[in-house]
Protein backbone atom coordinates (compact mmCIF):
# COMPACT_ATOMS: atom_id res chain seq x y z
CA UNK A 1 0.00 0.00 0.00
CA UNK A 2 0.90 3.31 -0.07
CA UNK A 3 0.14 5.79 2.48
CA UNK A 4 -0.77 9.23 2.97
CA UNK A 5 -0.40 10.59 6.25
CA UNK A 6 -0.80 14.25 7.58
CA UNK A 7 1.33 15.36 10.56
CA UNK A 8 1.52 17.76 13.13
CA UNK A 9 -0.53 21.47 13.36
CA UNK A 10 -0.45 23.91 11.26
CA UNK A 11 0.49 27.65 11.35
CA UNK A 12 -0.97 30.54 10.18
CA UNK A 13 0.94 33.53 10.30
CA UNK A 14 -0.06 37.08 10.86
CA UNK A 15 3.23 38.30 9.75
CA UNK A 16 6.59 36.83 9.31
CA UNK A 17 7.08 35.92 12.93
CA UNK A 18 3.75 35.55 14.17
CA UNK A 19 1.17 32.94 14.30
CA UNK A 20 -2.29 30.83 15.32
CA UNK A 21 -1.39 26.89 15.70
CA UNK A 22 -3.05 24.49 18.50
CA UNK A 23 -0.80 22.10 20.80
CA UNK A 24 -0.06 19.36 17.73
CA UNK A 25 3.21 18.03 18.71
CA UNK A 26 2.57 15.23 15.27
CA UNK A 27 3.66 12.56 17.49
CA UNK A 28 0.76 10.41 16.15
CA UNK A 29 1.22 11.07 12.78
CA UNK A 30 4.59 10.01 12.57
CA UNK A 31 4.03 7.03 14.40
CA UNK A 32 1.78 6.30 12.35
CA UNK A 33 4.72 6.95 9.32
CA UNK A 34 6.63 4.52 11.23
CA UNK A 35 3.97 1.73 11.43
CA UNK A 36 3.28 1.93 7.86
CA UNK A 37 6.76 1.76 6.91
CA UNK A 38 7.77 -1.11 9.27
CA UNK A 39 4.96 -3.08 7.61
CA UNK A 40 6.51 -2.42 4.29
CA UNK A 41 4.25 -0.05 2.77
CA UNK A 42 5.15 3.32 0.76
CA UNK A 43 4.99 6.30 3.22
CA UNK A 44 4.66 10.17 2.14
CA UNK A 45 4.48 11.75 5.51
CA UNK A 46 2.84 15.38 5.29
CA UNK A 47 4.44 17.55 8.01
CA UNK A 48 3.20 20.79 9.73
CA UNK A 49 5.72 22.46 11.88
CA UNK A 50 7.23 19.84 14.94
CA UNK A 51 10.44 19.05 15.96
CA UNK A 52 10.83 15.35 15.27
CA UNK A 53 12.59 13.08 12.84
CA UNK A 54 11.73 11.89 9.59
CA UNK A 55 10.86 8.15 10.35
CA UNK A 56 13.24 5.95 8.07
CA UNK A 57 12.08 4.51 5.20
CA UNK A 58 9.21 7.41 4.63
CA UNK A 59 8.80 10.85 2.26
CA UNK A 60 8.59 13.87 4.05
CA UNK A 61 7.11 16.94 2.64
CA UNK A 62 6.95 19.91 5.04
CA UNK A 63 4.36 22.55 5.28
CA UNK A 64 3.41 25.59 6.78
CA UNK A 65 -0.20 26.39 6.51
CA UNK A 66 -3.76 24.73 6.10
CA UNK A 67 -3.74 25.91 2.36
CA UNK A 68 0.26 24.50 1.83
CA UNK A 69 -1.67 20.81 3.76
CA UNK A 70 -4.18 20.85 1.17
CA UNK A 71 -1.74 21.63 -1.93
CA UNK A 72 0.56 18.43 -0.70
CA UNK A 73 -2.37 16.07 0.18
CA UNK A 74 -3.48 17.21 -3.67
CA UNK A 75 -0.48 16.87 -4.79
CA UNK A 76 -0.19 12.99 -3.44
CA UNK A 77 -3.61 11.46 -3.21
CA UNK A 78 -3.54 9.82 -6.97
CA UNK A 79 -0.16 8.32 -5.45
CA UNK A 80 -2.30 6.70 -2.48
CA UNK A 81 -4.67 3.59 -1.71
CA UNK A 82 -5.19 5.31 1.98
CA UNK A 83 -5.25 8.81 3.39
CA UNK A 84 -4.89 8.87 6.97
CA UNK A 85 -5.25 13.20 8.28
CA UNK A 86 -4.06 13.23 11.90
CA UNK A 87 -2.81 16.54 11.30
CA UNK A 88 -4.77 19.39 13.71
CA UNK A 89 -5.78 21.24 11.04
CA UNK A 90 -6.36 25.60 12.23
CA UNK A 91 -9.89 26.14 11.40
CA UNK A 92 -9.24 29.56 10.90
CA UNK A 93 -6.87 32.17 9.74
CA UNK A 94 -5.77 35.48 9.89
CA UNK A 95 -7.46 37.59 6.53
CA UNK A 96 -4.31 39.45 6.26
CA UNK A 97 -0.62 38.24 6.43
CA UNK A 98 1.46 41.04 6.54
CA UNK A 99 5.05 40.29 4.20
CA UNK A 100 6.78 42.39 7.24
CA UNK A 101 7.02 42.34 11.03
CA UNK A 102 3.91 44.51 12.29
CA UNK A 103 5.02 47.05 14.87
CA UNK A 104 3.34 46.97 17.70
CA UNK A 105 1.68 50.27 17.49
CA UNK A 106 0.74 49.47 14.44
CA UNK A 107 -1.13 46.25 15.53
CA UNK A 108 -4.80 45.96 15.44
CA UNK A 109 -6.62 45.39 18.87
CA UNK A 110 -8.87 42.53 16.91
CA UNK A 111 -7.78 39.84 14.46
CA UNK A 112 -10.23 39.87 11.72
CA UNK A 113 -10.67 35.76 10.15
CA UNK A 114 -11.39 33.63 7.68
CA UNK A 115 -11.97 29.71 7.40
CA UNK A 116 -9.39 27.63 6.30
CA UNK A 117 -10.90 25.07 3.38
CA UNK A 118 -11.30 21.36 5.37
CA UNK A 119 -8.95 19.06 3.69
CA UNK A 120 -10.82 15.96 4.01
CA UNK A 121 -14.19 17.54 2.68
CA UNK A 122 -12.30 18.93 -0.27
CA UNK A 123 -10.37 16.10 -1.65
CA UNK A 124 -13.82 13.91 -0.91
CA UNK A 125 -14.86 13.79 -4.68
CA UNK A 126 -11.78 12.17 -5.31
CA UNK A 127 -11.66 9.03 -3.20
CA UNK A 128 -12.32 6.53 -5.34
CA UNK A 129 -11.67 3.21 -3.94
CA UNK A 130 -9.20 4.84 -1.12
CA UNK A 131 -9.38 4.63 2.35
CA UNK A 132 -10.02 8.06 4.35
CA UNK A 133 -8.87 7.98 7.75
CA UNK A 134 -9.68 10.86 9.62
CA UNK A 135 -8.96 12.10 13.74
CA UNK A 136 -11.41 13.66 16.31
CA UNK A 137 -9.75 14.88 19.13
CA UNK A 138 -12.88 16.03 21.46
CA UNK A 139 -13.17 17.13 25.40
CA UNK A 140 -15.55 14.38 27.03
CA UNK A 141 -16.85 11.40 25.62
CA UNK A 142 -15.64 11.81 21.84
CA UNK A 143 -17.75 8.94 20.15
CA UNK A 144 -21.20 11.44 19.28
CA UNK A 145 -19.11 13.92 17.68
CA UNK A 146 -16.67 11.33 15.69
CA UNK A 147 -19.47 9.51 14.47
CA UNK A 148 -21.11 12.79 13.28
CA UNK A 149 -17.72 13.65 11.84
CA UNK A 150 -17.20 10.44 10.40
CA UNK A 151 -20.37 10.89 8.46
CA UNK A 152 -19.94 14.09 7.56
CA UNK A 153 -16.60 13.94 5.88
CA UNK A 154 -17.21 10.98 4.27
CA UNK A 155 -14.91 8.90 5.93
CA UNK A 156 -14.22 5.34 6.42
CA UNK A 157 -12.76 5.40 9.53
CA UNK A 158 -12.46 7.85 12.12
CA UNK A 159 -9.88 7.84 15.30
CA UNK A 160 -11.13 8.96 18.61
CA UNK A 161 -9.64 10.41 21.59
CA UNK A 162 -10.38 12.27 24.27
CA UNK A 163 -7.93 15.08 24.77
CA UNK A 164 -8.34 16.24 27.87
CA UNK A 165 -7.19 13.46 29.59
CA UNK A 166 -3.41 14.04 30.33
CA UNK A 167 -2.54 10.28 29.40
CA UNK A 168 -3.51 11.06 25.69
CA UNK A 169 -3.86 13.06 22.99
CA UNK A 170 -1.33 16.11 22.82
CA UNK A 171 2.52 15.78 23.57
CA UNK A 172 2.09 12.86 25.19
CA UNK A 173 3.73 9.32 23.85
CA UNK A 174 0.61 7.35 24.78
CA UNK A 175 -3.17 7.06 23.64
CA UNK A 176 -6.62 6.30 24.53
CA UNK A 177 -8.57 6.00 21.24
CA UNK A 178 -11.80 4.49 19.96
CA UNK A 179 -11.71 3.31 16.15
CA UNK A 180 -14.86 4.06 14.64
CA UNK A 181 -16.01 2.39 11.35
CA UNK A 182 -18.68 3.52 8.58
CA UNK A 183 -19.53 0.57 8.79
CA UNK A 184 -21.11 0.63 12.34
CA UNK A 185 -18.59 -1.35 14.38
CA UNK A 186 -16.35 0.30 16.82
CA UNK A 187 -12.93 -1.09 19.14
CA UNK A 188 -12.20 0.26 22.28
CA UNK A 189 -8.43 0.20 22.69
CA UNK A 190 -6.76 0.57 26.26
CA UNK A 191 -3.86 2.77 26.91
CA UNK A 192 -0.58 2.25 25.06
CA UNK A 193 1.69 3.56 23.18
CA UNK A 194 1.09 5.92 19.80
CA UNK A 195 3.20 3.54 18.04
CA UNK A 196 0.81 0.28 19.04
CA UNK A 197 -2.02 2.76 18.51
CA UNK A 198 -0.48 3.35 15.05
CA UNK A 199 -0.17 -0.56 14.16
CA UNK A 200 -3.87 -1.07 15.55
CA UNK A 201 -4.37 1.71 12.69
CA UNK A 202 -2.30 -0.16 10.24
CA UNK A 203 -3.66 -3.23 10.97
CA UNK A 204 -7.63 -1.83 10.36
CA UNK A 205 -6.11 -0.68 6.41
CA UNK A 206 -4.24 -3.83 5.47
CA UNK A 207 -7.55 -5.65 6.33
CA UNK A 208 -9.95 -3.20 4.99
CA UNK A 209 -7.54 -3.32 1.72
CA UNK A 210 -6.91 -6.89 1.27
CA UNK A 211 -11.12 -7.70 1.80
CA UNK A 212 -12.35 -4.74 -0.80
CA UNK A 213 -8.90 -6.36 -3.23
CA UNK A 214 -10.94 -9.65 -2.73
CA UNK A 215 -14.43 -8.57 -3.43
CA UNK A 216 -13.89 -6.14 -6.08
CA UNK A 217 -12.27 -4.84 -9.49
CA UNK A 218 -10.03 -2.45 -7.11
CA UNK A 219 -8.15 -0.51 -9.74
CA UNK A 220 -4.35 -0.38 -8.78
CA UNK A 221 -2.78 3.52 -8.84
CA UNK A 222 0.27 1.99 -9.68
CA UNK A 223 2.19 5.17 -8.92
CA UNK A 224 4.36 6.63 -6.51
CA UNK A 225 5.06 10.55 -7.16
CA UNK A 226 2.59 13.37 -6.69
CA UNK A 227 0.27 14.25 -10.14
CA UNK A 228 -1.84 17.21 -10.40
CA UNK A 229 -5.14 16.24 -8.58
CA UNK A 230 -5.71 20.33 -7.81
O1 LIG B 1 -13.55 19.04 12.29
P1 LIG B 1 -12.33 18.56 12.99
O2 LIG B 1 -11.16 19.49 12.85
O3 LIG B 1 -12.51 18.16 14.41
O4 LIG B 1 -12.01 17.20 12.22
C1 LIG B 1 -10.87 16.47 12.47
C2 LIG B 1 -10.46 15.71 11.24
O5 LIG B 1 -10.59 16.50 10.07
C3 LIG B 1 -8.99 15.34 11.32
O6 LIG B 1 -8.81 14.12 10.63
C4 LIG B 1 -8.33 16.52 10.63
O7 LIG B 1 -7.05 16.18 10.14
C5 LIG B 1 -9.31 16.82 9.52
N1 LIG B 1 -9.36 18.24 9.13
C6 LIG B 1 -9.21 18.59 7.79
N2 LIG B 1 -9.24 19.91 7.41
C7 LIG B 1 -9.46 20.87 8.32
C8 LIG B 1 -9.67 20.52 9.69
C9 LIG B 1 -9.60 19.20 10.05
O8 LIG B 1 -9.02 17.70 6.96
N3 LIG B 1 -9.49 22.15 7.94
Amino acid sequence: MHLLVTAGPTREHLDPVRFLSNRSTGKMGFALAAAAAEAGHAVTLVAGPVALDTPPGTTRVDVVSARDMLAAVQDWLPAADVLIMSAAVADWRPRRCAGIKLKKASMPATLELEPNPDILKTVAPLKGERLFVGFAAETGDPAPEARRKLAAKGLDLIVANDVSQTDAGFAVDTNRVVLIAADGTSQALPLMSKLDVARAIMRWCEERISYSAGTSTRQETGRSSPGAFR
